[in-house]
């Protein structure tokens, strides 16, 4: 199970999902977005999407983000934040709710937001239902923290 997590924090969360999306390199789409991890250690982890002139290089800022937390040593979300500017609230694509899931049990909560407020409240499950993880593999890393697959 996943902790609660403090309003102060998430208010942190916020703020460096925003932060990123401000540096985002996104000259082709012009969408920029930002995000932000809270790891196990209670650390936060952000990134931007890069896009790429040869445009299937480019790179969400979620990607970015879970790279960040790994080089970091954090290995289980907490939490996690994305903030894009549009008509929809911008949540993680297909294979970004892949990428998360990785690191994080079907409760972890994921906010999406703009630069004014909160636009939706989702689980990761609830982005990615009965999703596969290191747990449906036998010889999944030692360091990973597994949980039950829902
Ligand atoms: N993008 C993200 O960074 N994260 C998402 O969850 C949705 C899409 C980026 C990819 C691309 O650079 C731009 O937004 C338009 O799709």
């Amino acid at each position: 199970m996943s902790e609660t997590i403090d309003e102060t924090t998430w208010q942190q969360l916020l703020a460096a999902a925003r932060a990123a999306r401000e540096r985002a390199y996104a000259p082709y789409s012009r969408f920029a977005v930002g995000a932000a991890l809270l790891d196990e250690q209670g650390h936060i982890h952000a990134g931007c999407n890069v896009e790429n002139a040869a445009y299937p290089q480019g790179s969400c800022a979620e990607a970015g983000a879970v790279s960040a937390m790994v080089l970091a040593g954090g290995r289980r979300l907490q939490a996690v934040v994305v903030v894009g500017e549009g008509h929809e609230p911008v949540t993680p694509c297909g294979g970004c709710r892949q990428r998360l899931r990785e690191f994080g049990p079907g409760d972890v909560p994921v906010w999406v937001a703009d630069s004014q407020a909160v636009r939706g409240r989702y689980t990761l499950a609830g982005l990615l239902p009965a999703s596969f993880g290191p747990g449906h593999l036998s010889d999944f890393p030692p360091d990973h923290a597994p949980d039950t697959p829902r």
